[in-house]
């Protein structure tokens, strides 16, 4: 039987179009859910859209729009970029889904009240509609929230708390032990230091200013925080609720989320599962953010890209393989279209690219077109080895970029394995020459399976080259051009 691997993707705020940001974070949990499909583990991708609260309401009223069309266009557009980017997402869970999602909200009400971790209180702070949450003050920049550069609103509210202190303790034990692995491991730091000062947090907030959102069971006059219904999606999409064999994919194997809901993810939702004595999630892997030439994507700047319009210049493997190598899983990095045109002629087209179709017109030309599996260099097989090991070492490691180099890696060895042996010169007899171009052609198809989670479309293309004629032999044809060059 093979083991279960369930990884989420946040669920995407729906107040705006999809971002490169967004197609960031599908990416990133795309190889790995389509690397551990290709280990044989039962894996369970999930991905969504957020839909309730102050934010996506004031965006609505903005455009003119019923709330409810308006979120159900803009959602339509992220389970757009899942299709149009191949995301090979299992499900898309959506907050304002009444069948799928609420019934797991409301059950998970239910049983934090029945543990006695919710109260209610009154709260006054500063709150930023931006985050979704309230602020300290030394959470502010000059006055504003760093992240949307707005002065919060200061808010007096009767809420619904949720008793967050109770699980501090815990939370602290839990990161010193490593019971849940934050990536980078550094940011592990980060999480112990905000869990100094976490206190209770408000769970509801009144019907009259928010308008849009989940009723708290039992008063209809508040609604339940949009951060505690988001979260949620992580246990509803499975079943939580409404189907008793939820915890078949129970608990996260792995959130992917990016930077700045990392508190939300590494504390609040932990303590939510400690007050329901669910299992915790294995890890939460922490990405930066993208910027574009260098500055944050804005729309004041005028610079927000959109996956739609890049994919009209670039194909889908191109985009999804610049995102993966050039920026770093762990860190902030920067998207340019010179740098991705630089990698495609680079990286895909002279060395991928050139690799393949120079092997395929040598094997067609000096072989009759086939290839035969019981002839490969032992150096060959030796830098194969190496890269599967370490391949699955960066990986384990969420090192996404550095399972890419490593691939990379071994398509340079084997050009200048090619440059070396030169199996069209006059000076190799034609059992080296078969041995040469078996061992690349071996080589190329063996780096397959480490491809396709990441461009799925090329290695599919390059698969096809191979066909299997009989136990150890195969016929190779010569691929379309993989990535022109004009
Ligand atoms: N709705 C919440 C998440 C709830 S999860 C239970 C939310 N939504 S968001 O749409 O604002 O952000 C979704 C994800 O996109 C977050 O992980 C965020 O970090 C990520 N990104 C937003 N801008 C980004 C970049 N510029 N670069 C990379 N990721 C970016 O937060």
């Amino acid at each position: 039987m093979s083991s279960k691997f369930y990884i989420t993707t946040p669920i995407f705020y729906v107040n705006a179009d999809p971002h490169i940001g967004a197609l960031y974070t599908l990416v990133i949990s795309d190889a790995i859910a389509r690397i551990r499909r290709s280990q044989d583990k039962d894996v369970y991708f999930l991905t969504g859209t957020d839909e309730h609260g102050a934010k996506i309401l004031q965006a609505s009223e903005r455009a003119g729009q019923n709330v409810q069309e308006f979120t159900d266009a803009i959602s339509a557009k992220f389970r757009y970029v899942t299709t149009t980017y191949n995301i090979s997402n299992t499900y898309f869970i959506r907050t304002t889904d009444e069948i799928n999602h609420l019934p797991g909200v409301l059950k998970l009400w239910f049983e934090l009240v029945q543990r006695g971790d919710i109260y209610k209180g009154f709260y006054e702070g500063l709150y930023c509609v931006g985050c979704e949450s309230y602020k300290k003050p030394s959470d502010l920049i000059d006055g504003v929230c760093p992240d949307h550069k707005i002065a919060p609103t200061l808010l007096k509210e009767e809420n619904y708390f949720f008793k967050l202190s109770k699980y501090t303790d815990k939370l602290k034990e839990i990161y010193k032990s490593g019971t849940i692995k934050i990536w980078p491991q550094h940011r592990t730091n980060e999480v112990l230091q905000m869990l100094e000062d976490s206190e209770d947090i408000s769970f509801s907030r009144p019907r009259e200013i928010v308008k849009w959102g989940i009723a708290v069971p039992g008063d209809e006059s508040q609604l339940i925080y949009v951060w505690a219904d988001a979260l949620t999606n992580y246990l509803s999409a499975i079943g939580y609720g409404r189907d008793e064999n939820w915890q078949k994919y129970w608990p996260a194997d792995v959130h992917v989320i990016g930077k700045d809901i990392l508190r939300f993810h590494a504390i609040t939702w932990p303590a939510m599962l400690l007050s329901l004595g669910l299992e915790l999630p294995a890890n939460i892997l922490c990405h930066g953010h993208l910027t574009v030439d260098g500055q944050k994507m804005s729309k004041t700047l005028g610079n927000v890209i959109s996956p739609f319009e890049l994919i009209k210049k670039y194909p889908r493997d191109v985009i999804r393989y610049f995102l993966l190598r050039e920026v770093s899983t762990a860190e902030d990095g920067d998207f340019s279209e010179d740098k991705l045109r630089d990698r495609y002629r680079g990286d895909l087209a002279h060395n991928l690219g050139n690799l393949v179709s120079r092997v395929a017109t040598l094997i067609e030309i000096k072989c009759g077109g086939k290839i035969y599996k019981n002839d490969i260099d032992e150096t060959v097989l030796s830098q194969a080895n190496t890269l599967n090991k370490n391949f699955y070492n960066f990986v384990d490691n969420f090192k996404l970029n550095e399972a890419l180099a490593e691939l990379w890696s071994f398509y340079t060895f084997l050009n200048a394995y090619i440059n070396d042996k030169k199996p069209w010169g006059k000076d190799a007899t034609q059992e080296e020459i078969a041995k040469t171009l078996n061992s690349v052609a071996f080589g190329i198809f063996d780096s397959i399976k480490y491809l396709e989670p990441f461009m799925p479309d090329t290695a599919h293309k390059i698969k096809s080259c191979f066909t299997q004629e009989s136990d150890g032999v195969y016929a190779v044809q010569k691929p379309e051009s993989l990535f022109p060059l004009d």
